[in-house]
């Protein structure tokens, strides 16, 4: 699909994904890959360049990350972000130190003449460091300054190896995407890659694959499946029907938002089932996580099946499914952390044709674009990760209504008030967790006995792995206190401060 592509190497910094994303704005695919990808998956097909990121390391640390020393001899350019630029400096015998002044935020830059920084005006970056190049390796030269950094960018011309202190990436950065654009001639780019492009070539697949078929899919609001189903029904118009239900554990006023979305703003063929009883019927007194996950699962397949049935049966199934999850589905034989439900769990055996999977080879921040192109509105698209078994896997223990409305109500506190802080798009997923521990709490010169709610956030490029999300005290403040005023039985607040490995996101 992608005839050029810039890779990313994550060293580790939070918001990664973004530089990504701006080298996608500016025309050309880009994927995010660990630093410990082998050079082989680095090189792939059609690479035009390499972009090496932040991270929290020090270049000096024996155990730096680091990334494979043969990125700088295949022959496209190199561009450090940060951390990224202090690792060039380390590798090409250049010296990185701890500096005596840190700059953190908007900082004043005076740029040379250089292609990276061509028909560049603003006179400001977004600074955040620690460390910076105090001598420049041989052959490379200093492009830019600020007032505490000498180098704030470096470049070698001769081998095409580029390096910037600051973060283009972040918005607070006046035409950073700029940097990205020039970076990208430097690779010989020519920018052609686009979502229009990539929209119109998926249908024709989809219209290619179906022809006059029948297709069902399994709609849960979530970005992949709204998407998918989106995608399809701009191909095959009715030909697609879509299956929601309605389990009773999603999120408050959600049921409502995506049916009423779905059917009349987009005009899909939708059949939304009303199982909430059943489920939780099913669910009554259940506490063990694994048998929760199995019982929603079977239960789901039930639903889908009866209804399928009262279709009249499909030629195809659509699935959502995109390329993190067919690198997951990949690692067959590792142990059974979590049963995942989700579409991808429907029955195979109901005597479809085949399988539609049109985000296959997408990430999300491209089913994300995708979404946005198809008029799918930015806040569904946008839309955290929500998992098949819902809030059954965040209410620990047994699930009952009281617990499930008191969850409910804390959630949507927490989302709003991660709206207004504007990092909603910043943190992958967060969401708040009924504990089931009661404790011990004064409120208004009363002794209370209540429930203490968990909040979870985190960051990640792929939910394989994730950082707790350094959300700023005075947010946390203005959550807790909401919370805690607003959802009767809550007297305490406690914020999950564990990575994964070795927490998962969920509790359950
Ligand atoms: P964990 O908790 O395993 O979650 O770190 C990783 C990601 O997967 C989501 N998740 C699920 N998604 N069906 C889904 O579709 C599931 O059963 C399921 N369980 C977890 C979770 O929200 C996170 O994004």
């Amino acid at each position: 699909m992608a005839t050029e592509r810039i890779v990313v190497i994550d060293f580790g910094a939070q918001y990664n994904q973004l530089i990504a994303r701006r080298v996608r704005e500016a025309g050309v695919y880009s994927e995010l890959l660990p630093c410990t990808a082998p050079l082989e998956r680095i090189r792939g097909g059609g690479l035009s360049g390499i972009i090496l990121s932040g991270g929290p390391d020090s270049a000096y640390w024996d155990n730096a990350r680091g990334c494979e020393a043969g990125v700088f001899t295949l022959g496209v350019p190199v561009l450090g972000i940060c951390y990224g630029m202090q690792y060039i400096a380390a590798q090409f015998g250049g010296e990185v130190r701890e500096a005596p002044v840190r700059e953190f935020g908007k900082t004043a830059i005076r740029y040379a003449q250089h292609p990276l920084f061509a028909g560049i005006t603003a006179d400001s970056v977004w600074m955040t460091h620690n460390d910076s190049v105090t001598k420049v390796p041989e052959g490379f030269t200093a492009i830019a300054s600020t007032d505490n950094c000498p180098v704030a960018a470096f470049a070698c011309d001769e081998k095409r190896i580029y390096g910037i202190q600051f973060h283009a990436e972040v918005t607070h950065t006046p035409q950073g995407a700029k940097i990205f654009e020039n970076f990208l001639s430097l690779c010989g780019c020519a920018r052609s890659y686009s979502v229009e492009g990539l929209a119109d070539k998926l249908i024709a697949d989809v219209r290619a694959q179906v022809g006059s078929g029948r297709v069902i899919g399994a709609l849960s609001g979530g970005v992949d499946s709204s998407v998918a189903s989106v995608l399809v029904h701009r191909a095959i118009g009715d030909q697609l029907t879509c299956i929601f239900v309605d389990h009773g554990l999603l999120r408050e006023n959600e049921a409502r938002e995506v049916v009423g979305f779905y059917r009349d703003t987009l005009n899909l063929n939708l059949i939304a089932v009303d199982a909430r009883e059943r489920f939780l019927q099913k669910l009554a007194g259940v506490t063990e996580p694994e048998r929760k996950r199995k019982i929603i699962g079977e239960e789901f397949i039930r639903v889908f099946e009866e209804e399928a049935k009262k279709l009249g049966g499909a030629d195809y199934l659509l699935q959502g499914t995109i390329y993190p999850d067919v690198i997951e589905s990949g690692s067959a034989g590792s142990a059974v952390i979590k049963s995942h439900h989700n579409v991808g769990g429907l029955p195979k055996d109901v005597g479809f044709k085949g399988l539609i999977e049109p985000l296959r080879m997408l990430f999300k921040d491209e089913v994300r674009a995708l979404g946005e192109h198809l008029g799918i509105a930015h806040e569904l698209v946008w839309r955290q990760p929500f998992p098949g078994p819902g809030l059954a896997v965040r209410v620990l223990g047994d699930i009952t209504e009281e617990k499930l409305h008191i969850l409910r109500r804390s959630d949507a506190i927490l989302r709003e008030e991660i709206q207004n802080a504007g990092l909603s798009e910043a943190i992958w997923q967060y969401f708040t967790v009924f504990t089931g521990i009661r404790s011990v709490g004064v409120m208004g010169d009363l002794r209370t006995y209540d429930y203490a709610i968990g909040v979870r956030a985190v960051t990640s490029t792929d939910a394989m792995t994730v950082e707790w999300a350094e959300i700023p005290y005075p947010v946390l403040r203005r959550i807790s206190e909401r919370i805690i005023a607003e959802v009767p039985h809550v007297n305490r607040v406690v914020y999950d401060i564990t990575s994964k490995p070795p927490g998962t996101i969920e509790w359950e």
